[in-house]
């Protein structure tokens, strides 16, 4: 058709497309699913235990009975996963209990994957729970003041991680940012015959404010000083991807980028330049804030977390990790009705 015949017709002026939520949804480009949704928990000793984290509404540190009953009405919502965290009974500089074959969260996969097996159960890999110094890493303290011992530090980790899979873990999750430790885990998981244990690794997490609520849900705050000399510095995005490209290189299957909310450009950049499997961490402080606002009348949470959680699937997250989980997958079943 020659450009004389086109101008017979004539030119609409572009537009929105409008009409009903079928509609609408038909043209979503970016969806909300269950399936991608993993619910971080919190597992200490005891029975019958609901202890409340009072900074995370809704959150608690649950023995492994009430842990079990936790999983199971996520897991009958929809939600696919678990990161399980753990508290210890003891605390000690070594932290024995992050690799011992029956520490608490060894304890608790074995019994979530007996009861629970379509259930796929994550592990956070990393020593700062089960330190009396609250650091994720081994500490020296000489002359020139604590410093983290990184390499180490690197042996404990793989022996954390291994005695996770050994116990059925499905991923290992290393949240410490110790360098090299991606490849210490693969290389210890491969040794041990664990060679199908993918891990999914944190690697690009920011030393972040956002992380308060966490530590009081895993009683974890460092005792002294601060995580900045092995987390990201939050001015930092092309050190990001360098550290991403670091974990893959050493064998991570997943990347993970955390905090979410206030770190979209890293998200977006992770998957554009690398392609891999993507989760973003909605962190406990994410979590409280919406639960504070909401709580006062200010904002709507279920409106404000379902935007927040799109706006990490329009930046490029394949895996969504919130405490949020179950009453997202409950109000995205009520939202398919
Ligand atoms: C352990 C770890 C932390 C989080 C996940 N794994 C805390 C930290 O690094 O201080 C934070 C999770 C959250 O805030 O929800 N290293």
């Amino acid at each position: 058709m020659n450009a004389g015949a086109l101008g017979q017709f004539p030119v609409y002026r572009p537009r929105r497309l409008r009409g009903s939520a079928a509609l609408r949804r038909l043209v979503a480009e970016t969806r909300l699913n269950a399936e991608q949704l993993v619910l971080p928990l919190f597992v200490r000793a005891g029975r019958k235990l609901r202890q409340p984290v009072a900074s995370m509404p809704g959150v608690f540190q649950l023995s492994p009975d009430e842990l079990l009953k936790e999983a199971r009405s996520a897991h009958q919502v929809g939600v696919p996963a678990v990161l399980l965290f753990g508290i210890p009974e003891r605390k000690d500089e070594r932290a024995s209990e992050a690799y011992a074959a029956n520490g608490i969260v060894q304890r608790a996969v074995r019994l979530l994957k007996k009861e629970l097996p379509s259930l796929l159960v994550i592990t956070d890999v990393c020593l700062c729970e089960y330190m009396s110094h609250g650091h994720c890493g081994l500490v020296a303290a000489d002359r020139r003041g604590a410093r983290i011992l990184n390499d180490p530090t690197l042996k404990l980790l793989a022996r954390s991680a291994v005695s996770h899979a050994e116990a059925g873990a499905d991923l290992v999750a290393p949240s410490d940012m110790m360098d090299g430790r991606v490849a210490a885990i693969r290389t210890a998981l491969d040794k041990a015959g664990l060679d199908e244990t993918p891990i999914m690794a944190y690697a690009a997490k920011f030393a972040s404010a956002f992380y308060g609520p966490f530590r009081e849900a895993a009683e974890s705050a460092p005792k002294f000083g601060d995580r900045r000399s092995y987390q990201m510095a939050a001015t930092n995005a092309q050190e990001a991807l360098r550290e991403v490209a670091l974990d893959i290189r050493e064998g991570a299957d997943i990347v993970m980028v955390k905090p979410a909310l206030a770190y979209l450009d890293i998200l977006y950049r992770v998957k554009a330049e690398f392609g891999y499997p993507t989760a973003a961490y909605a962190v406990s402080g994410e979590y409280s804030m919406i639960k504070a606002a909401a709580a006062n009348g200010w904002i709507d949470e279920r409106a404000v977390t379902m935007e927040s959680l799109l706006a990490l699937r329009r930046a490029g997250a394949d895996i969504l990790i919130t405490y949020a989980a179950p009453d997202v997958a409950r109000w995205l079943k009520e939202d398919a009705r």
